[in-house]
């Protein structure tokens, strides 16, 4: 008699029997099904730098391995970030909807953007956030509900993040989840699925993002400069005169740089734990292991799967020959 199958068995079938040049690891099913590991095992394996030709979201290289990802991330001559390429996602975002922000661009002006908001994350000011962080954080657990199922994501999750977002931009309190929503929303792919149906549906849930954050901005360019991150851009010459779409894009790289990521960390943190009960009691004897704790679940993890630059020259790695103008992927996942 034969044994179950398990979808990851299946997947690592099929990741080793198809051919290397069908490999497409960028494809959302896999990450839905939670099979996309033996993918790129294979890939580090048998072809670490990997050229996919065709694919939801057109021909792309992908870098699978730490040295080869270090050599791109670190190349800002050779491998762009700018919107007006595609970006930083796999996905090319159609140019209508391409907005800048100062993670999708190269520099002079990335640097200049970038530092307006750099003293909100100095090591000094996230001392000061310490406390109110962790008082948040405690009545959050404290208040949890006992011998009931809940919803950890929902309930603690999204509700910290958001809390801790709605502290870095002195958001109105009572309409935090906002935040929630509008970040969903800029990443989701529209879809029958999707968090909304389609580009445009997008943009008028993002329009109204920006609508208000305008009103708030208005009312922070009129106030002493204060160390919330609109204040930080309102009263900085490198952002004060931002255009709409720069303005919308700052903001939603701000507040999906800040969900996300923390949120899937959490979450992600709690389901290692359970799965891993040995490593919990050790957490449990000596809380000074969470130091090493956080930096290791967000590797183990990783809240954030890839990202993407365009090739601005022909360019060689890993033996392979990137050329001007190439899609090249760097998987942090891998
Ligand atoms: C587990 C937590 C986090 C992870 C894993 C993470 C990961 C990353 C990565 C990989 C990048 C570089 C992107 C690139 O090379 O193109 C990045 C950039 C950035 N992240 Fe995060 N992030 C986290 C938390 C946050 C938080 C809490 C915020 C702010 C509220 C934030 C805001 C940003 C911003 C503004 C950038 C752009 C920096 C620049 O362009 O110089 N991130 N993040």
């Amino acid at each position: 008699m034969h044994g179950t199958i398990k979808p990851v068995d299946e997947a690592r079938e099929r990741a080793y029997s198809m051919p290397l040049a069908d490999m497409d690891p960028g494809h959302p099913e896999l990450f839905q099904n939670f099979t996309f590991a033996p993918y790129f095992e294979r890939l580090r394996k048998e072809d670490p730098v990997h050229y996919c030709k065709d694919s939801m979201f057109g021909p792309y290289w992908s870098v699978t391995k730490y040295n080869d990802i270090m050599e791109v991330e670190t190349n800002h001559a050779v491998f762009s970030s700018a919107a007006a390429l595609g970006g930083i996602t796999i996905r090319d975002v159609s140019p209508d909807l391409r907005r800048e922000s100062f993670i999708a661009m190269d520099q002079p002006r990335h640097g200049p953007q970038r530092k307006t908001v750099a003293p909100m994350f100095t090591p000094t000011h996230l001392d000061d956030l310490a406390t109110n962080i962790r008082k948040r954080s405690a009545s959050c657990l404290d208040n949890l509900p006992k011998n009931e199922v809940f919803d950890w994501v929902d309930t603690v999750s999204i509700e910290l993040t958001t809390q801790m977002l709605a502290v870095l931009f002195d958001f109105p309190w009572e309409d935090r989840r906002k935040l929630t929503r509008w970040s969903d929303v800029a990443t989701t792919l529209p879809g029958p699925q999707g968090l909304v149906a389609t580009d445009e549906d997008r943009m008028a849930e993002l329009m109204e993002c920006a609508g208000y954050f305008g009103k708030l901005w208005k009312e922070r360019i009129n106030q002493p400069p204060k160390s919330d991150l609109l204040s930080m851009m309102a009263h900085n010459d490198a952002t004060r005169d931002m255009d709409p779409n720069n303005f919308l894009g700052n903001l939603i790289l701000l507040i999906v740089g800040g969900n996300d990521t923390t949120r899937n960390t959490l979450s992600g943190s709690i389901k290692a734990l359970s799965e891993n009960p040995a490593e919990y009691k050790k957490l449990r004897e000596n809380p000074a292991l969470i130091d090493s704790f956080v930096p290791e679940v967000i590797r183990w993890q990783t809240p954030l799967a890839h990202m993407r630059r365009t090739a601005l020259e022909d360019y060689e790695l890993g033996g392979k020959q990137i050329k001007k103008g190439d899609k090249v992927v760097m998987w942090y996942v891998s």
